[in-house]
């Protein structure tokens, strides 16, 4: 039996990690701010699958909260085979009218909690010979999206960066790159979603099926679902001022503040 760490864990495609990674008889640490959502989400997967779950509060967007979590990570006593660095979230509105300080936190949550998880797991993994990391990025970190976009292509860069330099070392990691999903992210962050089509939406337990087996399958960076694998295919074509014009305006009607 393995052991996997997921941060996010409480909700959209963390939840979805969590119970399919459950499902799969891995034991799990749930990681996230909301102690009592973690309880009754440890305790489920517990009675459903017959795993030990952890629970682990902490904010990502202290040094408190990601300290916490790198020690769990360096417990020798307790390997961690599986990180998936998830949570994330956006911020209501387009740059300038959100507060510099909200665009730290998020690079705060996006970027430097990644680092600093990764660099932690990796370090027991290299040794163990074994582990894998999935940092969940997006398939806005393809093209002209603000802070977000950008924090996320920073974790693509990175992911396969250190994917490249660990080649050897039995340590698998992958970006993940998802395209719209159903789950809290978009209310959390006051986006309207109305003018988005149906068929750009995806489901999150599908998307961690694709997710996981493109990690088997050794993929440093995972773009699930043939209809985002083809719009991805099309952006590398399309002129960046169109672009542009496109997805920074995809899903941004915001409500009043
Ligand atoms: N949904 C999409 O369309 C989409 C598309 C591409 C990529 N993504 C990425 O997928 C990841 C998961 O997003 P989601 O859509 O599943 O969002 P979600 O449904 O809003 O879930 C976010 C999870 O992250 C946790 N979280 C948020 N801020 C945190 C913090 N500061 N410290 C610790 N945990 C925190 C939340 O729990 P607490 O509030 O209890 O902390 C929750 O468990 C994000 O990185 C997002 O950027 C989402």
């Amino acid at each position: 039996m393995t052991t996997a760490l997921i941060t996010g864990s409480t909700a959209g495609i963390g939840a979805a990690f969590a119970r399919r990674l459950a499902a799969d008889g891995h034991n799990l640490v749930l990681v996230a701010r909301d102690i009592e959502r973690l309880r009754d989400q440890a305790t489920e997967l517990h009675d459903r699958h017959g795993i030990e779950a952890e629970v682990l509060t902490a904010d990502l967007a202290t040094d408190g909260g990601i300290e916490s979590v790198e020690k769990r990570l360096s417990d020798r006593r307790a390997p961690v085979d599986l990180l998936v660095n998830n949570a994330g979230f956006g911020n209501k509105g387009r740059f300038l009218e959100v507060p510099v300080a909200d665009e730290l936190t998020m690079l705060k949550v996006h970027c430097e909690a990644v680092l600093r998880l990764t660099s932690v797991a990796v370090t027991g993994m290299t040794a163990r010979g074994r582990g894998g990391v999935v940092n969940v990025a997006s398939v806005a970190a393809f093209v002209p999206r603000g802070t977000y976009g950008a924090s996320k292509a920073w974790v693509v860069q990175f992911t396969q960066g250190v994917a490249r330099d660990l080649a050897d070392s039995g340590v698998r990691l992958m970006a993940l790159c998802p395209g719209l999903v159903r789950t809290e992210f978009h209310e959390r962050a006051g986006m309207g979603v109305d003018d988005i089509p149906d068929w750009m939406w995806l489901d999150a337990d599908k998307l961690v099926t694709a997710a996981l087996a493109d990690l088997a399958r050794g993929k440093t960076v995972s773009v699930p679902d043939p209809r985002y694998k083809a719009l991805m295919g099309a952006v590398k074509l399309a002129p960046r001022g169109l672009l542009g014009g496109i997805t920074s305006k995809t899903g941004r009607k915001y409500g009043p503040r």
